[in-house]
């Protein structure tokens, strides 16, 4: 794999078959089964100040879930994380959304067994990207429960970071019909589950809940749980029913796109508490946490 300069791609860098390109440049098959049929896994991490937060966590979940999808690279653990500071490295990027997608590939013509295909990796980093700016975190997002269901567990595996995302698609359309800025949908037994790119949170009566079944497991949802063990505030990882959600004192989402997002009103009701104290605290330590050596691994630019 060649040595690729800092900056060489200025604003962003992908990683496909196997050479770096700039971003414009970056492209699959309209034939690969990641397009065609959503067979695909990925995972995305970030870099804040130059510096990757929790990689081997991001590096690890996605190992996971190609084995849970039959998926493999040729690649290990050491080589995949060279090729995503690589990317960052030659977009010239400080703060970064660094993405990692292993599809099923093309099999030969014709054939509908997905053993014959080779699998492909593809990996790009840029500029980073937020679930919902600041300025809109600070004037208060509004957050739509929707009634659609989460895909059931029992048929895609949400621990697996995946594509299939028609539920959530729609339910944001939803969201905007009402004039809400985002959505998250439940399970089939009324369940909060998560949203587009997050999970959710919410604080009542000093404890914080949330769904411990039928979610991606979030690395953000990882950290602020580790941050409420650290803080000492009490943690419940369990159903949580959306008419309880709608009884919260605090509401927060958490994703690597914006780390601890909090929440103002729930379907245009205002919330008792935004930003709330608990909300605040975990935010707080969430970026304070970023300057830590255990979670940090830096760009050598
Ligand atoms: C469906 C879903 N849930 C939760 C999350 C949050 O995961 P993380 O904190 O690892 O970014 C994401 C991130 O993209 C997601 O797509």
């Amino acid at each position: 794999m060649r040595e690729v300069k800092t900056g060489e791609f200025e604003g962003g860098c992908a990683f496909v078959e196997g050479e770096f390109v700039p971003l414009s440049e970056a492209k699959i098959s309209l034939f690969d089964w990641g397009f065609t049929r959503s067979d695909v896994t990925y995972d995305v991490a970030s870099t804040w100040q130059g510096a990757f937060f929790r990689l081997g966590d991001h590096i690890d979940r996605f190992y996971a879930s190609m084995e849970k999808m039959h998926l493999a690279i040729p690649y290990s653990r050491g080589e995949l994380r060279d090729i995503l500071h690589a990317c960052v490295r030659a977009g010239g990027l400080q703060d970064a959304y660094v993405a990692m997608v292993c599809t099923r590939g093309v099999p030969p013509r014709g054939a509908r067994d997905p053993r014959l295909a080779q699998n492909r990796f593809y990996a790009y980093a840029l500029p980073y990207v937020w679930i919902a700016s600041r300025e809109k975190q600070l004037a208060g997002l509004d957050l739509h429960i929707s009634d659609r269901q989460r895909i059931p567990a029992a048929s895609v595996d949400p621990t697996v970071k995946n594509y299939h995302w028609m539920d959530m698609v729609q339910s944001m359309f939803d969201a905007y019909d009402r004039g809400r800025d985002t959505s998250c949908v439940v399970d089939g037994a009324g369940n909060i589950t998560e949203g587009p790119g997050f999970n959710v949170f919410m604080a009542k009566d000093g404890v914080v809940h949330t769904a411990d079944q039928g979610v991606l497991e979030g690395i953000s949802r990882r950290t602020a749980m580790e941050l409420c063990a650290r803080l000492g505030i009490p943690l419940k990882a369990g159903p949580v029913p959306a008419a309880l959600l709608r009884s919260a004192d605090e509401v927060f989402l958490t994703s690597t796109g914006g780390g601890i997002l909090p929440i103002a009103k729930l379907d245009g009701v205002y919330l008792p508490q935004f930003p709330g104290p608990i909300t605040t605290r975990l935010y707080d330590a969430y970026w304070a946490i970023h300057d830590e050596a255990a979670y940090r691994d830096p760009v050598k630019y």
